[in-house]
């Protein structure tokens, strides 16, 4: 779909990660007639709240960057909060699209959505295929909702919905909390600590041998555009940096980021988590997106954005 800058387009979850890079990169091309609304302005899960704001704005584009999010430690503490919240947005905001005839709207899965034990890089195809990783299968399962959903109308009323599943995502706006924050941010904020407390040792859990992909959020946005742009077809489609990088390797950046100079101390009586989650991005990669900002530069840059 050809976006102009008089497109209504409504990047639901826009103070998010996710949603404000999308709308920095809508800003800086000109594009679009914004529609942003806070929670407070328009909570996601209220039907009718947001039935009222499709009958009033009429959006043609939708982006669906809001969700329940958050690491292993809130998924596993709030399971309610994470199938039922994230269910409610996305069916809310789906099938208020399909009523409202919104021309385009893409859905955001994410990699762990993908099986626990999926071959690795992990193809769009493999989807399905084997149970989700335990910890976060609520907010997996919540996810695989929304991308048959968006597949389902597609098929039944031939909505142009489409799903990306973007790897890990870093850069501003990212959430520092401890309690919900991704390996990312939490690495830094505790560097961050170590470094504020005089403290001359980090102590990290498993081995650092496990193998992670992180993709800029200003990258994302770019594909997030080009998939807006160009893309139409039922099948998800991954985008990931196609770099993977170890855990250990990743806490040396974040050190040298923060200016931590005192040891790492691996604590292997800890668990590792899943060995590999590398997306096969073959698919976006040949539609003539690719990520340029590497993830030295851009840890760096998100490391002095963390206000403690
Ligand atoms: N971060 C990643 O690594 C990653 C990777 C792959 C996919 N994704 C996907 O990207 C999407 C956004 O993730 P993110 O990391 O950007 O999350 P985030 O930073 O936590 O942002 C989520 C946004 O959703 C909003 N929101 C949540 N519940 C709402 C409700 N009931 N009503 C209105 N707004 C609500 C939040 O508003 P408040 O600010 O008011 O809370 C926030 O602005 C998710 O679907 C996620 O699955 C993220």
């Amino acid at each position: 779909m050809k976006l102009e800058r008089h497109t209504p387009i409504f990047v639901a979850g826009h103070r998010g990660l996710a949603g404000s890079a999308i709308v920095r990169e809508l800003q800086r091309r000109e594009i679009g007639r914004l529609l942003l609304r806070t929670r407070s302005e328009l909570d996601l899960t209220d039907v009718g709240a947001v039935e009222r704001f499709f009958e009033n704005e009429k959006p043609a584009v939708v982006v669906i960057a809001a969700a329940k999010v958050g690491g292993i430690q809130a998924n596993d503490s709030l399971p309610g909060d994470f199938l039922f919240q994230n269910l409610q947005i996305q069916n809310n905001l789906i099938d208020a699209s399909r009523r409202h005839r919104v021309g385009k709207l893409l859905f955001l899965g994410s990699s762990c959505v993908y099986p626990k034990q999926c071959p690795q890089p992990m193809k769009e195809d493999h989807l399905l295929t084997g149970p989700v990783e335990t910890t976060s299968q609520w907010y997996a399962v919540a996810k695989l909702a929304g991308i048959k959903l968006c597949q389902a109308y597609r098929r039944q009323h031939g909505c142009d919905f489409i799903t990306a599943m973007p790897a890990s995502l870093y850069g501003p706006n990212d959430n520092f909390d401890p309690k919900a924050s991704h390996v990312l941010p939490a690495m830094i904020r505790r560097f961050y600590e170590a470094k504020a407390a005089g403290l001359d040792e980090v102590v990290c859990w498993g081995t650092g041998s496990p193998l992670r992909e992180f993709l800029h959020a200003d990258d994302f946005a770019r594909g997030c555009l080009l998939l807006l742009e160009s893309y139409s077809d039922e099948q998800i489609i991954n985008m990931g940096s196609g770099e993977e990088v170890s855990i250990r390797v990743l806490a040396e950046m974040t050190a040298r980021a923060v200016g931590f100079e005192g040891r790492i101390r691996w604590d292997t009586s800890k668990p590792d988590g899943t060995p590999r989650k590398f997306l096969d991005g073959s698919r976006l990669f040949s539609l003539g997106w690719k990520p340029c900002i590497p993830l030295e530069q851009g840890l760096a840059e998100a490391a002095r954005g963390f206000k403690p």
